[in-house]
């Protein structure tokens, strides 16, 4: 018999945490920012495993890092070098894993390779990227900006450009803090309609970046091209050339408007270097805060109360 038990708490969607949960986990990444106790080791001997499919600076480095803080640490698994890249059944895989481990984090192409392993793990399983959401990236976005302006709840949000996983995760973040979301994607490049139907009137979607930038408290953007459409790059950078945040589009905000990106960024693509350089970015605040709310989250899903 199996020494874990089934029905862990994980983590794949946004829609996973009440609007409750996600001010909890901000609040609890500030405090874990501000006030570093080395001694604070609620993870003593845990091991996180995390699968990478696709390439990572901030999330591999932010996971094992958080993990080190708290007295645990992490496993860095290509299926390059393990069995799922020769075909392993995924739910043998989880199986597998999680009865050696504690918890497991994956960054995958496909949504339902996350969502797989969470239905035959025993651990918390994280989604540290999909081809669909990226939700962890959110909860360092929102961290931000409730350290730099309080709540979010009524605010205005403005997505200019591809349609993409940080998109839908955007809509899911509307959709459990309460706030307006503008969208401004070219035709063919908007996102998945089922994903835009669960957040209700909280989204509207503008012809222009311009229109969409007007009246709003946070601008944010993503590359053209994410992992996986690289070959798509020429093509993409016809569609979306009108899609550029840029001074044009921030002066159309709020004159205190912020600017987040998840990085990496490709300067004069998506934004322009001035805007992604300038006073109202907060890129490398939000880059670091990947550290301090994963911090929380995985003291959230994997402390033992
Ligand atoms: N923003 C983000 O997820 O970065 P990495 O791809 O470097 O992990
Ligand atoms: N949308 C991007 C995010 C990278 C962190 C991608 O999926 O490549």
């Amino acid at each position: 018999m199996q020494s874990k038990p089934m029905n862990p708490r994980h983590f794949i969607s946004l829609l996973d945490l009440t609007g409750e949960e996600f001010r909890h986990l901000i609040s609890r990444a500030i405090e874990l920012k501000n006030h570093r106790d080395p001694d604070y080791q609620p993870l003593k001997g845990q091991v996180l495993a995390m699968i990478f499919e696709k390439s990572s600076t901030r999330t591999r480095i932010s996971f094992e890092a958080g993990m080190s803080h708290f007295g645990g640490s992490a496993l860095f698994l290509s299926p390059r070098d393990t069995q799922l890249g020769r075909g392993e059944p995924l739910q043998d895989s989880a199986k597998v894993i999680s009865s050696m481990v504690d918890g497991i984090m994956l960054r995958t192409d496909k949504h339902e390779t996350v969502t797989t392993f969470a239905l035959h793990s025993r651990v918390p399983v994280i989604n540290g990227l999909t081809d669909q959401q990226h939700p962890c990236q959110l909860l360092a976005d929102m961290q931000t900006y409730f350290e730099y302006r309080g709540d979010i709840k009524g605010k205005t949000v403005t997505w200019i450009g591809d349609g993409n996983n940080m998109c839908h995760s955007y809509i899911h973040a509307a959709t459990v803090l309460d706030f307006k979301l503008n969208i401004a994607s070219p035709p063919g490049y908007q996102p998945l309609k089922a994903i835009v139907n669960s957040a209700g009137d909280r989204i509207r979607f503008f012809d222009t970046a311009l229109e969409a930038a007007k009246s709003s408290d946070l601008c944010v953007t993503d590359v053209w091209a994410s992992m996986g459409h690289e070959e798509e790059q020429k093509q993409r950078e016809c569609a979306f050339k009108n899609y550029q945040v840029n001074t044009a589009i921030m002066d159309a905000a709020h004159k205190d408007a912020l600017f987040m990106h998840c990085l990496p960024a490709h300067r004069d693509e998506e934004v322009s270097a001035e805007v992604i350089d300038g006073p109202q970015s907060v890129v490398f605040d939000e880059a670091e805060n990947r550290l301090h709310a994963q911090k929380a989250l995985l003291e959230f899903l994997m402390c033992k109360k």
